[in-house]
């Protein structure tokens, strides 16, 4: 059976991730998340917050691991034996990124496979910024995210219910960025 990692920075984690995750931990032995330290991007929630959240969210999944790497995504492989990438693509924009990044790997690593799964329709234009900014501007993300996420999200932003738009500062970690949020990647 085939061992896969799901990278990512899941600042935080959505239904996105989630949907495509539940469905990998159905096709492998055994699926480590692995939350990249990322100096390059700047966080809301910090490595030890993202990983609690993800924790709590996959706790029913019992072949899912969850853990952080730094790094390249082909050490990570070794370190679990695993063979398998695994990611979302989600549109036409993320395939050029994508493209770059499953030939780099498997040059950098021959035995790297990297595998795609097409999210849920309801999550194609999801991310994890656009996540951020509607929370941040006091709009519910009930839809997208675990109820523990958007719990997190409100106490972080100071942005509940009724509360009126804050500052959407967070309380000791870097704040939510204020670019627009883009339905594809890098
Ligand atoms: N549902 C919802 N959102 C999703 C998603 C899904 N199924 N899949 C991706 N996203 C979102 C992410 O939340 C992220 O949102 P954000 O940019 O608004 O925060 C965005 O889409 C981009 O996702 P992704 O491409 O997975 O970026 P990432 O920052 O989460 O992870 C790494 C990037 C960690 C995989 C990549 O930087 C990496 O491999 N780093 C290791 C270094 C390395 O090995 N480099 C050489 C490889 S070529």
């Amino acid at each position: 059976m085939v061992k896969a990692i799901y990278p990512g920075t899941f600042d935080p984690i959505t239904n996105g991730h989630l949907d495509i995750l539940s469905r990998a931990a159905l096709l492998f032995e055994e699926v480590h998340v692995v939350v990249a330290v990322n100096v390059r991007k700047s966080t809301l929630f910090s490595l030890p917050e993202r990983l609690e959240l993800i924790r709590g969210c996959t706790s029913h999944l019992s072949n899912v691991h969850v853990s952080s790497f730094e790094g390249l995504t082909v050490d990570c492989l070794r370190r679990f034996g695993a063979k398998v990438v695994i990611r979302g693509l989600r549109a036409v924009s993320d395939f050029e990124y994508e493209f770059q990044m499953a030939l780099m790997n498997k040059k950098l690593d021959s035995h790297c496979e990297t595998v795609y799964l097409m999210p849920s329709e309801q999550y194609t234009y999801l991310n994890s910024s656009v996540i951020r900014e509607i929370a941040a501007l006091g709009g519910s993300v009930s839809e997208f995210v675990p109820a523990a996420v958007e719990s997190k999200l409100r106490s972080k932003l100071g942005t509940g219910r009724g509360s009126g738009r804050k500052s959407g500062r967070g309380s000791g970690t870097k704040p939510g960025r204020k670019k627009p949020a883009r339905s594809g990647k890098k």
